[in-house]
């Protein structure tokens, strides 16, 4: 009895399961119904009586050894089985394509990352904005042209009391109304006018509002601001120079040209040989647009600018057609991945 269970343990470790078909044949012999195991138990009776217990102790534990031996290779080969559909978990993935950032959000980090070098919080407010902010407070007069219906998208065509923001200065009022100096903040956003698309206009496009209002503000940290924009953003030879000019909300007024980057003031096509390019326009903040944002003006003064960004991204990155900023022509955006 003893050599026959030494034996059987024997042909069950030996047992070469290699597919599903031997796995099969080991089952039936050493785990079926009627399994070589069974005609052991059945011989137990012959046994002495003293050593039934512990041939049937071996008995079992074969009959475990086989158990665990099945269930081992039915796992296995149920693996093999995946594999064999096909599914070959060792080739190298397809590469997928990456994204890249667009060219106006590369442009708007880099002049929020500017401007909070020097304390420039942001600030956002709605696209959708009352007369008020987008105008009266702003000291534009009721019968401004800008209000008319050629330049405003109303949005109900006989109110003219809510509109798509025409600019992100209706941002300048809500911060001023909403906290007391000393404020320095910066509000990147769209706005909508008007105007036929075409390579030089479009309905849509996007403005950074700059802000700062503390007591003491003059027209030099107006300027030096500005330098130190230009500088950082066209690089360290950029020049600036100030026109003046007009704005309801800001007295006294200018637009800033930069220096060519291009040509150095040589004079080229991107500058129309004149040596300079406007980005922006500025000006100290009209007495009344800090009363009527809650703001003293005897006690305080302060500085305003707004600048296009697709503006700035045409003359960083010299591209001259307004519409490709919204097209959203893959081929386009994707020379901007270096940029990242
Ligand atoms: N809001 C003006 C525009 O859309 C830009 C601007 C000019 C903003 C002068 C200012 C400023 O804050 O001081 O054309």
């Amino acid at each position: 009895m003893e050599d026959k269970i030494k034996e059987i343990g024997r042909q069950i470790e030996d047992f070469n399961i290699k597919d599903k078909e031997t796995l099969e044949k080991f089952r039936i012999q050493f785990l079926g119904s009627k399994n070589v195991l069974k005609d052991l138990f059945a011989e137990i009776k012959n046994v002495a009586a003293e050593k039934r217990k512990e041939v049937g102790q071996s008995i079992n534990s074969l009959k475990n050894k086989a158990q665990i031996k099945f269930d081992e290779f039915t796992e296995c080969v149920n693996e093999e089985s995946e594999e064999n559909t096909g599914l070959d978990l060792s080739l190298p993935g397809d590469n997928f394509k990456l994204g890249s950032r667009h060219p106006l959000s590369i442009i708007n980090e880099e002049i929020i990352d500017i401007f909070g070098r020097i304390g420039f919080s942001v600030s956002e407010g709605p696209e959708v904005e009352d007369d008020w902010h987008n105008f009266s407070a702003l000291n534009f007069p009721p019968e401004h042209p800008a209000r008319d219906m050629q330049d405003t998208f109303f949005i109900k065509k006989e109110e003219k009391e809510i509109a798509l923001r025409t600019h992100t200065s209706s941002v300048q009022v809500r911060v001023m109304e909403n906290n007391q100096p000393p404020i320095r903040t910066i509000s990147p956003g769209r706005v909508y006018r008007n105007e036929a698309i075409s390579a030089r206009a479009h309905c849509f496009f996007h403005q950074v509002e700059g802000l700062y209002i503390d007591e003491n503000v003059s027209f030099a940290d107006l300027k030096q601001t500005i330098q130190y924009f230009a500088k950082e953003m066209f690089g360290e030879r950029t020049k600036i120079r100030l026109r003046p000019s007009y704005f309801p909300f800001t007295e006294p007024s200018a637009e800033v040209d930069v220096s060519c980057s291009l040509c150095e003031k040589e004079g080229c096509n991107v500058c129309k040989y004149t040596g300079w390019l406007e980005i922006m326009g500025c000006g100290m903040v009209d007495p009344n647009v800090l009363s009527n944002a809650g703001i003293d003006p005897k006690k305080y003064s302060g500085f305003a600018f707004g600048m296009g960004i697709e503006r700035m991204a045409m003359l960083k990155y010299e591209v001259k057609d307004l519409r490709m900023w919204s097209e959203n022509d893959v081929r386009f955006l994707d020379q901007f991945k270096s940029a990242w």
